[in-house]
């Protein structure tokens, strides 16, 4: 069994718990970031993303709401580099169900390619029919992000007052950023450049 350093997972509910988002810029060696994005560029170029859908089904493709496409993680047929960053996920998971009791059971992760010139408009990632989501991961592959790239997420964050904050985050390559998928609006703003993810949510078994 691999052991990982806990201070990062522990940042990680910090950020959750105080500011209602955590980050973790290098959960993973910077190797392994380039190796997942070649693996995601790979991937793309054999034909195997998707238009990613919207609703409830996520059958729908509507471009006016979100222009990524995807491509689901299989644990059968992930590579190497792919095992070793769920293996590292799973770890996280372990620590959050022993220190916060979440009662985490399984996770779903996809690649997210977003072309220039798309987003994602403001939404929840938890279905209101379905509440298994309870926290979302997104993991940047951008190696060479710069602000004029865009695609910033903004994450809407309340405030005691009633009123609302927004905080934008850059997507840069290697950061983790994790959120209540039940509580957290948010949005990916207009990419200018192809922006890459790894993005997905730890589920609980309801
Ligand atoms: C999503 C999402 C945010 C991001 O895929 O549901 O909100 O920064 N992604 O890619
Ligand atoms: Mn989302």
């Amino acid at each position: 069994m691999t052991t990982y350093l806990e201070t990062e997972f522990d940042g990680l509910v910090d950020g959750i718990l105080e500011r209602g988002y955590g980050v973790a810029d290098s959960f993973l060696a910077p190797a392994q970031v380039v190796a997942l994005q070649q693996q995601l560029t790979a991937r793309r170029a054999a034909g195997q993303f998707r238009a990613a859908g919207v609703g409830a089904g996520q059958t729908t493709v509507e471009k006016s709401i979100r222009g990524d496409d995807i491509l689901w993680l299989d644990t059968a047929t992930a590579t190497a580099e792919e095992t070793a960053f769920l293996a590292k996920i799973e770890a996280f998971m372990a620590y959050l169900n022993r220190t916060c009791y979440l009662g985490l059971a399984g996770h779903e992760f996809h690649y997210a390619h977003y072309p220039a010139g798309s987003f994602y408009k403001r939404h929840l990632d938890q279905f209101r029919t379905n509440a298994a989501r309870k926290l979302s991961v997104i993991y940047y592959l951008n190696l060479a992000w710069q602000p004029a790239h865009g695609g910033q997420l903004a994450v809407y964050l309340p405030q005691p007052d009633g009123t609302e904050k927004t905080t934008l985050i850059d997507p840069i390559g290697g950061r983790l950023v994790c959120f209540d998928s039940g509580l957290l609006e948010h949005e990916v703003l207009p990419a200018h450049h192809e922006r890459l993810s790894l993005t997905g949510w730890l589920r609980r078994a309801i």
